[in-house]
């Protein structure tokens, strides 16, 4: 049987820590379908199909790439599951302050379906500051990213905040 988890977000952008993430995931899974959920109420940096692409870049060079698909989402995380028979469901966890957050989350998928269980995986300690705000604080000035997204998004996102 293959083990299959969802890994869900808005990954806008993919930072080290998701990628960081992913690649502790790799481990445990057969297989890991990246979900990136675009939600037509939040206003984000890089639409659907640019994060696809922006996440398919940064692990191509990564023996076990063949193990992630990546894919965009819109409406329950469960239902999607459910269509795609996975029962897991994978969330990084940084800090203790993400923990209430995803712990409502948590029970409120195990509420809508008991089947599926999530699965909280601590990246390296040195990427625990890295979030997709402080990310997009630091490309609005220039700043340099190379430490906090792999190159091609700090290429994207350069040149995303030089065109506004
Ligand atoms: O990276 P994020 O923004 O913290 O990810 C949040 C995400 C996308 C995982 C969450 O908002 C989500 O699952 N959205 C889809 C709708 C849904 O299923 N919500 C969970 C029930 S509370």
């Amino acid at each position: 049987m293959e083990h299959t988890a969802l890994y869900p977000g808005s990954f806008d952008p993919w930072t080290n820590g998701h990628l960081d993430i992913l690649s502790r995931a790799v481990k445990m899974f057969d297989k890991i379908i990246v979900t990136v959920a675009v939600n037509n109420k939040k206003t984000a940096v890089f639409t659907g199909e640019e994060r696809i692409e922006l996440i398919r870049n940064s692990i191509k060079q990564y023996d076990w790439s063949d193990q992630v698909e990546v894919i965009q989402f819109t409406g329950l995380l469960i239902d999607l599951a459910r269509k795609k028979s996975v029962n897991v469901l994978l969330r990084g966890v940084r800090q203790i302050s993400d923990f209430e957050y995803e712990f409502r989350m948590a029970l409120a998928n195990r509420r809508l379906a008991p089947e599926i269980d999530t699965v909280f995986l601590m990246p390296d300690e040195q990427l625990t500051f890295i979030s997709a705000t402080i990310v997009k604080e630091i490309a609005v000035w220039g700043g340099d990213l190379s430490s906090f997204v792999p190159d091609n998004v700090a290429n994207a996102l350069h040149q995303k905040y030089e065109k506004k």
